[in-house]
């Protein structure tokens, strides 16, 4: 089975590539990221020498490029993950967002579709989308499968789109398809300008903690491994033409995310306790910043048995020791463009 997966060299895409390259040796996976800012190969050094594994660096915008690889691999299935993702630039450059998030899946759509149009049997277009399209919960309530699409950022109306896109592949043209909408994940490998890896950079360099408006904002985390191995179970036992919510039954509010992120970072650095926490900073608020995110996941537990294995307190002290020995990554990844992006956003 010749399997595309998008997105590979960044966050989520390595952990599902080295989760698929070592557990199926049947399989050959292929690797398809144009590494932006975000995808970056050292994520995947460990699987460079392996023989079920090829990287093919080119940029799913490019619809003739699509096609022509679709012609020669033929890939049965795909995992799409190649996408713009973080909020903050949603706002600045929106255009891009539509680019990459909607103009990228329908050119892999209509690869796809070109490709197997004769034949859908054992065929899959996985789509990996977020829970970001259902909008923002008030205090109380659980996003479900159900839940009306309601999108307040560009980021956000961007996956939405792209999710329409999919599903209307498979109502109008037949395409077999399988979405996931899976909440904030944390862990190794992820590009520090979301919350959690930002501020351990900064704990570590004794910057500010810049935490937006007054920090009562909920999100519900879920360690990456775990979201990986909800992937696994979704390609392989995941009904056609179904959507799954993949969430940690997490919820934390910044302000206590960030605290117990503090307490942690002043142990594992030998720091005074109460140290890190002076570091926090109250900033401008983000615009459309939505209040509250929390995803129901029985259907998938139910239905594929899936539940996050790990507890956050754990999950987190595992990503801020990933963090602290790998000092030479996040050095890399911080240099250069990433400067002139943190003076952008928060000078
Ligand atoms: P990321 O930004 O870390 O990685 C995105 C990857 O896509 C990078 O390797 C980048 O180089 C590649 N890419 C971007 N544009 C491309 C293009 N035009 N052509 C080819 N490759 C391109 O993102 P992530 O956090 O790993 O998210 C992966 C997917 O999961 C996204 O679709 C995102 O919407 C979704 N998701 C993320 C989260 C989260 O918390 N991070 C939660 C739910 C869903
Ligand atoms: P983020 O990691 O950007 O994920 P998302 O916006 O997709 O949920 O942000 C998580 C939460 O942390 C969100 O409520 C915004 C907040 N936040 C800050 O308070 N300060 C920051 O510097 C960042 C990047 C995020």
């Amino acid at each position: 089975m010749n399997i595309l997966i998008t997105g590979g060299a960044g966050f989520i895409g390595s952990h599902v590539v080295r989760l698929f390259v070592n557990k199926y040796p049947d399989y050959m996976i292929y690797n398809l990221d144009c590494l932006t800012y975000a995808g970056n190969l050292e994520n995947l050094k460990d699987l460079e020498n392996a023989t079920n594994y090829t990287f093919i660096k080119e940029d799913i915008t490019d619809a003739l490029t699509i096609n022509a690889l679709f012609k020669e691999y033929k890939f049965d299935k795909i995992i799409h993950l190649a996408a713009e993702s973080h909020v903050d630039r949603s706002i600045k450059d929106p255009v891009a967002f539509v680019k990459t998030n909607v103009i990228g899946t329908l050119n892999l759509l209509n690869a796809f579709k070109e490709c197997h149009k004769s034949n859908f049997k054992n065929k899959l277009f996985y789509h990996i989308s977020t829970d970001e399209v259902y909008g923002s919960l008030g205090e109380s309530g659980l996003f479900t499968e159900t839940t009306s699409y309601d999108p307040n950022s560009p980021y956000s109306a961007s996956k939405a789109s792209s999710d329409h896109f999919v599903r209307a592949y498979g109502e109008t043209f037949n395409l077999p398809y399988v979405i996931t909408n899976c909440s904030n994940n944390y862990g190794p490998n992820q590009f520090p300008e979301k919350l959690i890896p930002l501020f351990i950079n900064n704990i570590i360099n004794n910057k500010p903690l810049p935490v937006y408006g007054d920090g009562n904002y909920t999100r519900d985390w879920l360690y990456v491994e775990d979201h990986a191995k909800a992937i696994d179970l979704v390609f392989h036992m995941g009904d056609n033409r179904e959507t799954y919510n993949i969430g940690g039954f997490n919820e934390w509010k910044n302000i206590d995310l960030v605290k117990l992120l503090c307490k942690q970072m002043d142990i594992k650095l030998g720091r005074p306790m109460g140290s890190s926490k002076k570091l926090i900073t109250y900033v401008k608020d983000r615009p459309g910043h939505d209040k509250r995110y929390a995803i129901d996941a029985s259907k998938i537990n139910n239905k594929l048995g899936w539940k996050p294995s790990l507890k956050f307190e754990e999950g987190l002290s595992k990503t801020i020791d990933w963090y602290l020995n790998n000092t030479v990554w996040l050095e890399n990844v911080t240099n250069g463009n990433y400067q002139l992006y943190y003076k952008k956003q928060y000078s």
